[in-house]
Parts: C-alpha cells; structure tokens; sequence
C-alpha cells in the first residue's frame, strides 16, 4: 500500500537529485557549522563571481539603478558579514534619501562627480560632500544620506557595507507609508488630503534630480513609476471619503 510514509521517502530521495534552490542553499548556508563547510556547500567556481553589470537583482528607477550582492543574491557573502553595491546614476539621477539598517557604507566614486548628504543623528549636523573620481565617504550604520549625480553624463559608484544583508529604508517612501493622519499631525496639521496628494507621487528609486540640473543638461522630468510605495494595510489604509484629487487638481498636480 502507498502509505504517507513512503510517498515522503520518495518525495524526499525525488528532489534530493536536483540542484538546491536558491533559498534552500542560504538555509544551509546559514546552517553549516564552519566555513570550511560553506565553501563545501558552494561547490562551483562562478558561484565567487558576481556580474553587476548583468544581474536580474536591481532597483531601477527613471534616474538608474542600484544594484546589490548581499546574501540574497550572492551567498557566497554568508558568514563574512560583507556586501557590495554599486549604483548607475543617469545624468542628474538621485538614490534617494534612504538608510541602511544592518550596516555602515563607504562608498567609492568611479566617474563623474556625485553630491552626497548625510545627516547621523538627531543632534549631528548635515554633511554634504562633493566626490570625484577616485574619492571615498562613509555612511554609518542607521544614516540618512543621499547620492545625487549632478552632471550631464551617467556615473558609477561603488559601495561596501559591514553586513551580509545591509537593507535599505527610503525615507519618502516609508514615511509616507504611515498612517495619513499620523503624517499629518507630524507635518504640523497639514491635510490628511495633502499627505495623500504626496504619497501618491513619490518616485521610485533611484529618481530624477533637481530642476537646475534637468534645466542644465536639457532634460524633461518625465513621468516616474511609483511602485515602490509603502502597501497600503488596514493600520495605514487611507482614510475612506478622503482622496488627493481635488486638492491635486486645484493646485496643479
Ligand atoms: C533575483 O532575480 C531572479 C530572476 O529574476 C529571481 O528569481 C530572484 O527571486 C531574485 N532574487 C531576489 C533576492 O530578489
Ligand atoms: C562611468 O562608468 C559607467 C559604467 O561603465 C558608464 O556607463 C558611464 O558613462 C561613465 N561615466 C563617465 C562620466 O565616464
């Protein structure tokens, strides 16, 4: 008789031929008890070798893309409490303003000068940098900081971070993402219709820059995609009979 049992042996033998999955193979990454066994674990060469120029792994918006090897995309980081970015800013594109919960950056620039701005802490004062090619910043752990491409070409950067899986928290987007009465009352009472009107614009990731710089290097601010917006739940749900549209329309937008 085909029992439970032997259809879970065969189930288990049946799958034990194929290749892990790739969150199968962070489990027993993460499981292993020695590095020496992680390296087992990772049994082919190109498993060392990241291709930032070719990953599926990016967070792209109409100002570039941002690309990241953490323990999710590139196992081979698990247990060295390292991972690296590296970021395309189109002419006058934005990473905007974000932190990273799990780790510090230095952030290298390749080409073109890149503004960044960082503020630490309550109490600390903003840093703003200029960086040219070959120069470096640091970002500690839990800053809000931004990386701004200010000029007419596009410019690479390169990121290091002091955790396996540094996260990122874009400001905007998560701030947004509270309740809209909550924003409001923060925001010094502005209206719950106004918190709306903005949250319902806010640009993905990395997002076009300034006006002076689009004026400067000829460019339109084209429609963005805004679906990295906080989802909305029932705790942050916008309230129901209130909607941006009016005002929107009344001021333009
Ligand atoms: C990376 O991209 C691949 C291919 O699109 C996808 O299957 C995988 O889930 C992605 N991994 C992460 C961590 O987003
Ligand atoms: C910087 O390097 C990137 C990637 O190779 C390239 O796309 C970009 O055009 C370069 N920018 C400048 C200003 O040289």
């Amino acid at each position: 008789m085909f029992s439970l049992t032997s259809a879970l042996v065969f189930a288990s033998i049946f799958t034990a031929g194929f290749a892990t999955s790739p969150a199968q193979l962070v489990a027993e990454l993460r499981d292993a008890p020695t590095a020496a066994a992680r390296v087992g674990l990772l049994n082919t060469d190109d498993q060392f070798v990241f291709d930032f120029f070719n990953s599926p792994n990016k967070t792209v918006g109409a100002g570039g893309e941002i690309v990241l090897a953490s323990s999710a995309t590139f196992p081979a980081v698990i247990g060295n409490g390292a991972a690296m970015a590296i970021g395309i800013l189109e002419p006058c594109g934005m990473n905007t303003p974000h932190t990273h919960p799990r780790a510090t950056e230095i952030q290298f620039n390749v080409n073109g000068t890149l503004q960044t701005g960082m503020i630490t802490e309550n109490g600390a004062r903003f840093i703003m940098t200029e960086l040219k090619p070959g120069q470096m910043t640091i970002f500690p752990q839990g800053s809000v900081h931004f990386q701004f491409n200010d000029g007419c070409s596009p410019a690479l950067f390169v990121s290091g971070f002091n955790s396996e899986d540094p996260g990122a928290l874009q400001i905007a987007q998560r701030f947004l993402g509270l309740p809209a009465d909550i924003i409001a009352a923060t925001l010094g009472d502005i209206g719950v219709e106004e918190v709306i009107g903005v949250a319902d614009i806010v640009p993905d990731n990395a997002a076009l820059g300034t006006d002076a710089c689009l004026q400067r290097c000829g460019l339109k601010r084209t429609a963005q995609d805004t679906k990295q917006a906080q989802p909305r739940v029932s705790g942050n749900a916008f309230p129901s009979g209130v909607s941006a549209s009016a005002w929107a329309t009344a001021s333009g937008w």
